[in-house]
């Protein structure tokens, strides 16, 4: 793994952005694999940023989230698909039909996993691969468990995330399910980027770089990734 360790959220996301732009000035057509949460939102600001100074275009990229919440409709607020439109799609150049999410509504939910899985593959596989890191060490919507998940798959989340998440739900009311990209999924892109900032993150980082490779620690697994890079501040790094 290669770890580097910032004095800012600031710097970090500045870091990933120019990993990201890079690549598709390269590769105009790049596969992108996206996160949401509070973790990659200013790497978000900073490529709106380098697209408004004509720094990069988004025209052929194509996109894929992590994750979708079940049973809340697209078009909530608190949805990752409003959240991706909020934060980043609907200030780029990007074709919103090139942009993918697991659909956590659909009547079967097999058949979605297994959809999804499909589109990934034949579109050639996720270059680059953002991810956020849970206090738990999950990776995507993949809780600690007895296993490593494989492809996409439903989810019950744990108390653990649901505590973390509920701040966005004005109701109270958070969903107790998602769909995830499962970590074979993850593990399958061809580079991946964690970022983690804050202290409450430092025991999941902790673990993932220092700690045993175990699905308890979904996080562990990036240890043999040939090329997972973790962006982090030095509060998320004090258990290093
Ligand atoms: P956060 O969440 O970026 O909002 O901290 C990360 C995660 O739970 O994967």
């Amino acid at each position: 793994m290669d770890l580097r360790i910032f004095d800012s959220a600031a710097e970090i996301a500045r870091a990933a952005s120019e990993i990201f732009v890079q690549h598709i000035k390269k590769f105009p057509n790049a596969c992108l694999g996206l996160a949401t949460g509070a973790s990659p939102l200013e790497t978000y600001r900073c490529l709106i940023e380098d697209y408004q100074k004509g720094l990069v275009s988004f025209r052929q990229v194509r996109t894929f989230n992590l994750d979708e919440y079940c049973d809340l409709p697209e078009e909530d607020k608190n949805s990752y698909h409003s959240f991706m439109k909020d934060n980043l799609f609907s200030h780029i150049d990007i074709s919103m039909e090139n942009t993918h999410f697991p659909n956590g509504n659909a009547a079967d939910m097999e058949a979605e996993c297994k959809r999804y899985d499909q589109l990934i593959l034949s579109s050639g596989g996720i270059d680059i691969q953002l991810l956020g890191i849970g206090v738990n060490g999950h990776i995507g919507f993949n809780e600690p468990s007895d296993v490593f998940s494989e492809g996409t798959n439903k989810v019950r989340l744990t108390e653990s995330t649901i505590r973390s998440n509920k701040i966005y739900f004005q109701d109270g009311k958070m969903p107790t399910y998602a769909v995830t990209m499962g970590i074979g999924s993850i593990m399958n892109a061809k580079k991946i980027i964690l970022l983690a900032i804050g202290e409450g993150k430092a025991e999941a980082i902790r673990r993932t770089v220092k700690g045993e490779l175990t699905p308890n620690c979904p996080a562990s697994i990036l240890q043999k990734h040939p090329d997972a890079t973790l962006l982090i501040d030095r509060e998320a790094a004090k258990k290093l």
